[in-house]
């Protein structure tokens, strides 16, 4: 399963890329405002950190507006995929991008259907929300299963990006239904890493050794 981490902020994404547990990098919108920077320059300098896909989304909501900045952002690297949000204009717009060897990752998708189509125009990627489908108090992880269904049931070459992770346990439900990818933002995937019982357990350990090197010294 790949990790890709959802932010666009740098200063997380080195931490995490210098572990050497993250496959790759998705932005949005508010993502890049909450960074203040000017978006092509902050996603340039995304690209020198991580080799893996980076999403790039678009902005404009007619396809030649999409299709037309998806062109300029997929000149910033190789590694640029470009995000469309799964509507008529995006899933026409991925149609296009996808025979231009641009790859896209449909974004904004809250229903199996949604998938489906995602799926049939050719996206290389689709990232289901499951927070917020959460947020909504509907069954996410239900979705997510019947979501990994269809993609195996037809071989799909779309890759499913586990989106809107809210959680550890979101992680892990992706992962049990072999997910391709989850992206996550940087304080779940520092969680990840911890158990009070692995800091127990290296204090007493730690404690241990120290009292043991007393005793040769005596
Ligand atoms: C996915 O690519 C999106 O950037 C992201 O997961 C949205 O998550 P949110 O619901 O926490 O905004």
């Amino acid at each position: 399963m790949k990790f890709f981490i959802d932010t666009a902020n740098l200063d997380q994404i080195k931490e995490m890329q210098d572990l050497g547990i993250i496959d790759g990098v998705t932005t949005n919108p508010t993502l890049l405002s909450k960074e203040g920077a000017e978006p092509i320059e902050q996603l340039k300098k995304i690209c020198e950190i991580v080799d893996g896909p980076i999403s790039a989304e678009v902005v404009g909501l007619k396809t030649e507006e999409m299709v037309k900045e998806a062109r300029e952002l997929a000149k910033i690297a190789p590694n640029i995929v470009i995000k469309i949000p799964m509507t008529r204009d995006g899933i026409k717009a991925v149609k296009i991008l996808e025979s231009e060897g641009i790859k896209t990752n449909v974004t904004l998708v809250f229903s199996q259907n949604q998938v489906l189509i995602a799926a049939k125009a050719g996206a290389s990627y689709i990232s289901p929300f499951i927070g917020r489908l959460m947020d909504d108090g509907q069954d996410e992880i239900d979705m997510l299963w019947e979501t990994m269904d269809i993609i195996k049931a037809y071989n799909f070459k779309s890759e499913l990006i586990v989106a809107s992770v809210r959680n550890s346990r979101h992680v892990i439900e992706a992962a049990k239904m072999g997910a391709h990818i989850a992206t996550i933002p940087f304080n779940v995937l520092e969680k990840m890493f911890k158990h009070p019982r692995t800091d127990q357990g290296l204090d007493a350990f730690l404690k241990d050794w120290e009292k043991l090197q007393a005793q040769l010294k005596k």
